[in-house]
C-alpha cells in the first residue's frame, strides 16, 4: 500500500558521493522542458528525487543489492517496514543481521537499510569475498522513516531499475531526454592520484567510456549533466566544446592549507 499524503521525497539512504549539496542548485541547470530521464549511477537517488521528472525514468547503478532494494520498495513498502519494525538498533542486533544472509527480497531490502542506517559511515563496502563489512556505528537517530519509504516508493512507480554497468539502458535515449551522470570520482580532489571508491574501481578506461557515451547522448540530441572532479585530466576528457561550471562545496574532510574543508567539483552539460 501507498500512503495519499506525499509532498516531497528524498533519499532513504546515506550514499558515498551523494549530491544533496547540488538539489539546491538543480533547477538552474534543467532545461525548460524533457521526455524521459536516465540516471545510470543512480546512489541515494538525491537528484532523480529532486528533479521529480514526469516521464518515464531508467535509473540503474552496479551495486546489485542497491537496485535489489530499490525494487522492493517500489513494489511493496509495507512489506519492508513491517520487517523494519522487529529490529533494534544495538551493537549486538547490528552484528547478528550483518553475519546473516537474509532470503526473500523485503528481508533483504530490510537488511540494507538497516545496516545502511545504523553503520558507522553510510559507505557501501564489502570484502574480498564480496560479504559486507563496515562497522557498528552507534547513532541514535531513528532507522526507520516510514514516510520516507512510502515517499520513495511512490516516485518509483515510473522508474525502470535495472542492475548494470552505466551503458546497460543506453539504447533507450532518445530526443529530447535528460540524462544525468554522477560517476564514481576516481581522482582525488587534491588531484594526488586515485582513490579507491567501490567495490569496482571506476577506472580511467572507464572514464573515456562514459566521454564516449556522452558523444552517444548528443548525437541523439539529448540533454546530458555530468558531475566529476574538478581534475586536468578530466577537464581534458570531457572537453566536446559543451558549458562547464566549477562549483565549491564544504568537505567534511579537511585539507591542510588554506582551502581547507573546501572541495571543487565540475559540471559539465549541453544545456
Ligand atoms: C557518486 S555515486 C552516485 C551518487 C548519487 N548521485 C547520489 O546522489 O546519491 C556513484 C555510483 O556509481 C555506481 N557505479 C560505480 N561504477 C559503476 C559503473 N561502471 N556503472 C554504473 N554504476 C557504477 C556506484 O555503485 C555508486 O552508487
Amino acid at each position: 500500500m501507498i500512503s495519499n499524503n506525499i509532498v516531497t521525497a528524498s533519499p532513504i539512504l546515506r550514499w558515498a558521493g551523494g549530491k544533496n549539496w547540488l538539489v539546491k542548485h538543480i533547477s538552474t541547470l534543467l532545461p525548460e522542458k524533457f521526455n524521459n530521464y536516465h540516471e545510470p549511477f543512480i546512489g541515494g537517488a538525491s537528484m532523480y528525487l529532486a528533479i521529480d521528472p514526469s516521464n518515464h525514468a531508467y535509473l540503474s547503478d552496479l551495486n546489485k543489492d542497491l537496485i535489489e532494494t530499490y525494487n522492493a520498495v517500489k513494489q511493496d513498502p509495507s512489506a519492508i517496514i513491517n520487517i523494519l519494525k522487529t529490529y533494534e538498533n544495538s551493537k549486538e542486533f547490528y552484528y547478528y543481521l550483518r553475519e546473516k544472509e537474509s532470503c526473500g527480497e523485503y528481508s533483504k531490502a530490510a537488511r540494507f537499510i538497516f545496516l545502511n542506517q545504523t553503520s558507522f559511515n553510510g559507505i557501501y563496502r564489502v570484502n574480498l569475498k564480496g560479504k559486507y563489512n563496515v562497522p557498528y556505528g552507534n547513532r541514535t537517530k531513528n532507522f526507520l522513516e516510514e514516510d520516507k519509504i512510502y515517499a520513495l516508493s511512490h516516485r518509483l512507480q515510473n522508474a525502470y531499475l535495472t542492475h548494470g554497468d552505466f551503458e546497460v539502458n543506453k539504447d533507450q535515449i532518445h530526443e529530447g531526454d535528460l540524462v544525468f551522470l554522477d560517476p564514481p570520482y576516481t581522482v582525488s580532489h587534491n588531484k594526488n592520484g586515485f582513490i579507491k571508491y567501490n567495490q569496482k574501481l571506476f577506472s580511467l578506461d572507464d572514464q573515456y567510456r562514459l566521454s564516449e557515451y556522452v558523444d552517444l547522448i548528443k548525437e541523439n540530441n539529448a540533454y546530458y549533466i555530468l558531475t566529476n572532479a574538478a581534475h586536468e585530466k578530466v577537464k581534458e576528457i570531457f572537453n566536446k566544446g559543451d558549458k562547464r561550471f566549477v562549483k565549491n562545496r564544504a568537505s567534511l574532510i579537511g585539507g591542510n592549507n588554506s582551502n581547507r574543508g573546501i572541495i571543487e567539483e565540475y559540471i559539465f552539460t549541453n544545456i
